[in-house]
This record gives structure tokens, C-alpha cells and sequence, in this order.
């Protein structure tokens, strides 16, 4: 059994990490990886879905998973699919419901799927007039990928105005903002819930919470992730049945209803609110980081669920009955410009796993290559315990100028 994982982040090296743990011992490969990913399996350097495509039929690879949502929107799924190679993830039209909010958006009203009100702009000023005399806060996002960066919250008009003509007039975000979705602003704690579809059902895995700000307390700019822990608190029975009934089951039939079928993830990117649940956004892809802190919770053979998935099939997950926390190592400076080259140390005394995100290796070193560098997970038979297991790995570990939050889990 062989594997391909695209992608080199935290991420991927999580799931390469618990495929291997697979009764049916997988040869895997990553494209890219990095230098966690190199232990388990071979890097390999292939830069376009034709050399992929390529370098999966002549390896007869029997399974791809793709980590990061730019390659799905590319269209590798179909690339794969038209040579008959079995990958778990959307086609490009199917994932439109993570790289056009535009559509995600519409499809969310025309099946009830419950999310804030909205209205989509193709055109700058048309956007500012109606910004004009609206309800402050207010969320203006840039349709189309963004790296998590094309979401705006406008305290008032002029900032209102600014944000339309950053996305639309000055193009920060390329081609992404030729489109804005403007919405209600939602407040309330986020809940990240993964799932997998098997192109005729939706499983959840264990509810997440990610920590996305780059300071304690949540202060300070966006990033992608600083830690996550799981089961969320506040996913609540009483949350979970709102979930159920006023997101996943209208999310199901407006799959089945328009034709949106393929096996892969479904993201449901949550807002808990005083006046109930409402989704936030699709992605079609694993959390980073709550796949880190996910994968390690669960008791089941994740190679043949995909399978199963991919096929088609009926399966079922199972879950430890332990609580888990991810600790995020960045480099100083992250999420804006940030220092790499740094040599890092400690490894040997740490106790729990630690997943790399962005480290190469050079000789006998481990050396920082990206902005997040390293994740530590720990479970625990409660969050506490999780907790201050994953800390205590996380002092032990060392580079110059590295960063982490101190509350995650807390
Ligand atoms: P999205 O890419 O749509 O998930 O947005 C990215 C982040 O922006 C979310 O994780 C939230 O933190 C925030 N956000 C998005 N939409 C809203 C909203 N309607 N109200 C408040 N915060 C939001
Ligand atoms: N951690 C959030 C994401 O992967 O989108």
C-alpha cells in the first residue's frame, strides 16, 4: 500500500503520522513535506498537479490526500480522477464551497443552512453604498482564497469604505477580491467541527477550538493557528443537536440536492452565539492546527476510513476517552516577517509528540524553515492535564527568538 500527502505543514506530517500507525503499513510520500515528514516516509519535490499526477501513476500511488485548499481549488482532484488514480478530496467545482464565498454563501440561503445575513458585491462603489448606514461592527470578506488574511472587521463607515477598496479597488488580495461578501458581524466563541463525507453521508469528528490570534487573551493579528484543543467546551449537547439540525442536515441536502458529491472534509468553521449556532465558512480540508490536535485522539485506522470513504462506504469513528492540546512553536516576528535558520534543540527530553510544521533538516540538526515551526500535542485524561503536559514538552524546547502562546487550553 503506498500514499501520497501534499503539503509540508503541521498538518501533514499529522496525518502521514497516524496513516503509518495503519494495520496495513503504508509506504508513504510527501510533496513537499518537511523534516518531520522525511522520518516516516520520502520528500519528494514536484511543483504542478501535472508532475503530480505524473508522479502518482508511475509509483501506482493507491491513495492521495491533499492537506492545503489552493491545490483542491487548482483542480488536482479532477487531474487525479481523469487518470483513475483514487484521491480523498473535492473536485474544483465542489470546492468552490471554500474558494468563492460568493457561493458558499448562496448555497448556505438556498438550503437554510444557518449563517449570518449577507449580500455578495461584484462592484466597489455599489458595495460602499450599502455599507453606507449599516450596523458597525461589520465583516467585509474578499471572495476567493486569501490565506485567511481576506476577512476585514470594519468599526465603522471609513473603515467600511477602506476595506472595499483595499479588496476591490487596490487588489491586496489579488484576484480573490474581484468579489466581496459583506455580513453581519457575529459574536461568540468559535467552535471548528471536521467531518468527513463519503459523497453520501457526513461524519464529525471530535469538535476543536482554535486559538487563531497570535497573542494571549486573543489579542494581535490573525495567524493560522497558534494552538487548538479538543473536545471544545462549549460544543455542548444542547450546541450539538443546534448543530445538527440548523447546519449539517441542511449542508447534506444541498450536497446531495446540487450534485456536490466527493469524499473528503468537510470543515464547518463555527460561531457559537446568545442566539444559537451559525457557520462561519466551509473549508474542504484538515484544520491546521486542530488536525494536530484531532488525529492523536482518534482510536481507528484512519488509512482504511479514507479508503472506505473514497469508495463510498458506510464506516465509523471511535475516539479516546482523553482530552488533547496543541502547543504552537513559531519564530519571532510571526505572522508578519519573521527570522528562519535558527537551530533547534531539546527534542530528545521532550515526552509527548511533536508534529513539525516548519523545520528542515541540515546534517544531524533540526533547523526553523517557516513561521510556525513546531506543534506539541498532549492528551490528558482532562484539558488541565493535557495542558500542562504539552507546556511542559514545549520549555524543554529551544531556538532563538521562538514564540508560543502561554493560554492555550486555559
Ligand atoms: P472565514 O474565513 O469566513 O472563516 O473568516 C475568518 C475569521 O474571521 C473567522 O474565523 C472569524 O474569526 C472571523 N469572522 C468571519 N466572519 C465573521 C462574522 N460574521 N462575525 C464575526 N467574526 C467573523
Ligand atoms: N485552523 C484553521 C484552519 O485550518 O483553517
Amino acid at each position: 500500500m503506498s500514499a501520497l500527502i501534499i503539503g509540508g505543514g503541521g498538518r501533514e506530517h499529522a496525518i502521514g503520522w497516524k496513516l503509518r500507525q495503519s494495520r496495513q503499513s503504508p509506504e508513504l510520500y510527501f510533496a513537499p513535506g518537511n523534516a518531520g515528514t522525511a522520518q516516516i516516509g520520502t520528500n519528494i519535490d514536484r511543483q504542478s498537479v501535472r508532475e503530480l499526477t505524473d508522479f502518482a501513476k508511475s509509483k501506482r500511488i493507491e491513495l492521495t490526500v491533499v492537506g492545503p485548499e489552493a491545490w483542491l481549488a487548482a483542480g488536482i482532484v479532477d487531474a487525479f480522477q481523469a487518470e483513475k488514480l483514487p484521491i480523498f478530496g473535492p473536485d474544483k467545482r465542489c470546492a468552490q464551497l471554500e474558494s468563492n464565498k460568493v457561493f458558499a454563501k448562496g448555497f448556505m440561503k438556498a438550503y437554510g443552512v444557518r449563517t449570518a445575513p449577507f449580500e455578495s458585491f461584484a462592484d466597489a462603489d455599489t458595495a460602499k453604498a450599502y455599507s453606507d448606514g449599516k450596523r458597525f461592527p461589520m465583516v467585509i470578506k474578499a471572495s476567493g482564497l486569501a490565506a485567511g488574511k481576506g476577512v476585514i472587521i470594519a468599526q465603522n463607515p471609513s473603515e467600511a469604505k477602506q476595506a472595499i477598496d483595499e479588496i476591490m479597488t487596490e487588489k491586496r488580495f489579488g484576484e480573490a477580491g474581484a468579489e466581496v461578501v459583506i455580513e453581519e458581524f457575529l459574536e461568540g466563541d468559535e467552535i471548528s467541527v471536521l467531518s468527513i463525507f463519503n459523497g453520501a453521508e457526513i461524519i464529525p469528528l471530535r469538535a476543536a477550538k482554535d486559538y487563531k490570534k497570535i497573542g494571549a487573551g486573543e489579542t494581535g493579528p490573525n495567524t493560522g493557528g497558534m494552538g487548538a484543543i479538543a473536545p471544545n467546551p462549549h460544543f455542548t449537547p444542547a450546541v450539538e443537536r443546534a448543530f445538527e439540525t440548523d447546519v449539517l442536515q441542511p449542508t447534506l441536502k444541498g450536497l446531495l440536492s446540487e450534485g456536490l458529491l466527493f469524499s473528503g472534509i468537510v470543515f464547518f468553521g463555527l460561531m457559537c452565539t446568545k442566539k444559537g449556532i451559525y457557520l462561519l465558512e466551509y473549508n474542504l480540508r484538515l484544520g491546521d492546527p486542530e488536525t494536530q490536535t484531532l488525529l492523536p485522539l482518534l482510536d481507528a485506522d484512519l488509512l482504511q476510513i479514507i479508503r472506505d470513504a473514497t469508495a463510498g462506504e458506510h464506516f465509523t469513528l471511535s475516539w479516546k476517552d482523553r482530552c488533547a492540546c496543541t502547543v504552537v512553536l513559531a519564530s519571532g516576528g510571526y505572522p508578519e516577517s519573521y527570522p528562519t535558520g535558527m537551530e533547534i534543540t531539546g527534542l530528545d527530553q521532550v515526552e509527548n509528540t511533536v508534529f513539525v510544521a516548519g523545520a528542515k533538516a541540515a546534517g544531524e540538526r533540526l533547523i526553523a524553515s517557516g513561521g510556525r515551526v513546531l506543534n506539541v500535542t498532549a492528551l490528558g485524561k482532562d484539558a488541565a492535564e493535557a495542558r500542562e503536559k504539552a507546556y511542559a514538552d514545549v520549555k524543554k524546547i529551544r531556538f532563538k527568538g521562538s514564540y508560543y502562546r502561554s493560554d492555550i487550553g486555559g
